[in-house]
């Protein structure tokens, strides 16, 4: 089973920018700690700060095989359409995550794109939103 695990806009700068908001780890340290929880899964990271590469991705969903997805589109979150209907074009099922609460923060990152289409959002978790929406697909891959 192979799970897309992306990154958008800003998320190259996790561990330097607003570490009093996002932490201080990078997101290098969190593909270490995905994997070295040794799930039972191909999983792939991609990380874009251009909607292009990101677009480019999600089209892949069929040819790369993709069985599901973990999206945090960063800014593109509150404003991207054109994301989001690239989702909708290939049919990708995906979880939302975002790293820090954005409901007790600025208005605009109340809003979301994507929350209506994602089989479920993990917010203000931190890294371990990333690793919550993993087990849980690999819970559901295996019927419970
Ligand atoms: C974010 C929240 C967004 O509002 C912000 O623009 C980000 C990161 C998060 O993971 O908390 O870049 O998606």
């Amino acid at each position: 089973m192979k799970i897309l695990v992306l990154n958008g806009v800003n998320l190259d700068m996790l561990g330097k920018r607003e570490a009093g908001i996002y932490g201080s780890e990078s997101l290098e340290d969190l593909y270490k700690r995905i994997d070295s929880l040794e799930l039972d899964a191909e999983i792939e990271y991609f990380q874009s700060n251009s909607e292009e590469g990101i677009i480019k991705k999600i089209h892949s969903h069929a040819q790369e095989g993709y069985y599901c997805g973990v999206f945090n589109f960063g800014a593109h979150t509150h404003t991207n359409v054109a994301i989001r209907d690239a989702i909708l074009a290939v049919d990708f099922p995906f979880y939302e995550v975002h790293i820090s609460n954005v409901y007790s923060r600025e208005e605009f990152r109340h809003v979301s794109f994507f929350s209506d289409i994602a089989i479920g959002c993990i917010v203000g978790f931190g890294f371990d939103g990333y690793e919550f929406a993993l087990q849980k697909i690999l819970r559901s891959k295996n019927g419970s």
